[in-house]
C-alpha cells in the first residue's frame, strides 16, 4: 500500500517540470497574475479572518464555452469537516462532516458523537454546544457512511488528508482533487510551494466570494471547494488525463491517507 503511494509520488515529481511549463501557458491564456501582498511564510494553514481584497477573479470558467467533461457529474463528491479540540492536548477532532454532490446538494451532514472529551467546542466558529451532541451518531457509524459514499468516487476537498485522517479512512490518491494543493491556484496567487493558502483566501481571490464570515461551516466549505474545482475542471482533468499530476504533495506524514 505504502509502496503504491510512493510510486505515485515519484511519478508526480518526475512530471512536475513539464506540468509547470504547461500551466504557464494555461495561465497566460486566462488572465494576468496578481501580485500577492507581503505574504508571510507559513507551512501550515493559517486562519484567514481578513482575506486580502480580490485581485483576480477571472477563472477558466469565464470562457463559458460548452465543454466536454472528462468524468460524469455523478463521479464526483465534495467533502468537508468541522473540528473541535479534544483530549488533554487539545488536538483537533472531527465533530461534523458534510458531503455534497457535484451540484452542491447535501448527501450527508452529520455531527459525530465525540470519542474523547471535547476540551474546546470553538463555539464562536462552530456554533457547537454540548447539547448538540446528545443524539449524534457514533464515530464508527459516521465512518462507515462516509466510506460508503466515498467508494468509487473522485473526492473534491480542501486539505483532504485532514478529512481522511480524522475519520480513519484512506482513498486512492489518483481519485482526489485537493484545492489546497492545486498548483495553478498557488501559481496564480504566487504562493511559495510550501505554503498552503487558506480556503477563504482562494475563494476571495479566485471567485470574489467571502466565506467563513459567520464561522467555519463545512457545508459552505464543501461547496466552496466544489466551485473552485469546477472553475478549473477542464484544465485539471486534462492534465491528469495526459498522465501528469497538477497538485503538490500532501504533507509527507499524511501519506498513509492515500493509497
Ligand atoms: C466582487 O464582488 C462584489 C460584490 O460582492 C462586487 O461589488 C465587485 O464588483 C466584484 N468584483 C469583481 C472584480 O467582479
Amino acid at each position: 500500500m505504502f509502496l503504491t503511494t510512493e510510486m505515485i509520488y515519484c511519478f508526480i515529481i518526475l512530471n512536475l517540470t513539464c506540468i509547470f511549463k504547461a500551466l504557464e501557458g494555461v495561465f497566460r491564456k486566462f488572465g494576468k497574475m496578481p501580485r500577492t501582498q507581503g505574504s508571510s511564510s507559513c507551512s501550515s494553514i493559517s486562519s484567514a479572518r481578513n482575506p486580502p481584497k480580490t485581485l483576480f477573479v477571472r477563472t477558466p470558467l469565464s470562457n463559458n464555452r460548452r465543454q466536454t467533461k472528462v468524468f460524469p457529474a455523478q463521479k464526483y463528491i465534495a467533502v468537508s469537516a468541522q473540528t473541535v479540540c479534544a483530549g488533554p492536548k487539545r488536538e483537533p477532532m472531527i465533530s461534523r462532516v458534510t458531503m455534497v454532490d457535484y451540484r452542491g446538494n447535501v448527501l450527508l451532514d452529520t455531527l459525530i458523537n465525540p470519542t474523547q472529551a471535547i476540551t474546546n467546542y470553538r463555539t464562536e466558529l462552530t456554533g457547537l454546544l454540548p447539547v448538540h451532541f446528545n443524539n449524534a451518531p457514533s464515530f464508527h457509524e459516521v465512518q462507515s457512511r462516509v466510506a460508503a459514499l466515498l467508494k468509487d468516487k473522485i473526492v473534491i476537498g480542501y486539505a483532504l488528508w485532514q478529512f481522511l485522517g480524522g475519520l480513519g479512512l484512506t482513498h486512492p490518491a489518483i481519485d482526489t482533487r485537493d484545492a489546497a494543493l492545486f498548483m495553478p491556484f498557488r501559481k496564480t496567487l504566487q504562493s511559495r510551494s510550501s505554503n498552503i493558502i487558506p480556503l477563504a483566501t482562494l475563494m476571495q481571490y479566485l471567485m470574489n466570494r467571502s466565506i467563513g464570515v459567520h464561522g467555519d461551516y463545512p457545508d459552505e466549505q464543501a461547496r466552496a471547494t466544489l466551485d473552485l474545482f469546477r472553475s478549473c475542471e477542464q484544465v485539471w482533468e486534462n492534465i491528469i488525463k495526459s498522465g501528469a499530476w497538477p497538485c503538490c504533495l500532501p504533507p509527507s506524514e499524511c501519506g498513509h491517507c492515500f493509497t
